[in-house]
């Protein structure tokens, strides 16, 4: 099956970025690592960082009509703020996992609500790098309980 991970705003700076929250793990090794684990389990990846909404909803509209059968997303901060992101996923109704490197209920009240969390098949965060590994997990873990 086809896996789709998308990463949004800031998650470029992956490494450097506030390493105290976020580790020093970059996206080129989440990535990689994120391939390996795919590729092991017999699906396919594809990758997606992005600033921008416009394209992170372009590349959800975009895997309606190319056979993704999951995502996993990071929504970083548009996890906070965008009914679009939230709308997209709907429209496309493609299952989906959230991830996040920290733990949000266990920061500022701004990141405690999700436009996307009640969508979601399942919600992992805390971990760190190793969230990708278990979002990952459980949307291998769903695509050959129920493959698509
Ligand atoms: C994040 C948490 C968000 O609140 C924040 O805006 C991010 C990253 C995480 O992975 O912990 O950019 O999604």
């Amino acid at each position: 099956a086809k896996i789709l991970l998308l990463h949004g705003p800031n998650l470029n700076l992956l490494g450097s970025r506030e390493p105290h929250i976020y580790g020093v793990t970059t996206l080129a090794e989440v990535n990689e690592a994120a391939a390996h684990q795919c590729s092991a389990a017999g699906h396919t990846l594809e990758t997606l960082q992005s600033n921008s909404e416009a394209a992170l909803l372009d590349r959800i509209h975009l895997a309606a009509t190319t056979d993704v059968d999951f995502i996993v997303i990071n929504p970083a901060a548009f996890t906070h703020t965008s009914v679009a992101l939230r709308d997209a996923l709907a429209a496309v109704a493609i299952p989906f996992v959230e991830l996040h490197l920290s733990n949000p209920h266990t920061r500022e009240t701004f990141r405690h609500r999700s436009y996307l969390s009640d969508l979601a098949c399942g919600v992992v965060s805390g971990f760190g790098p190793h969230s990708y590994t278990l979002a990952l997990q459980a949307a291998i873990h769903q695509l050959d309980m129920a493959p698509r």
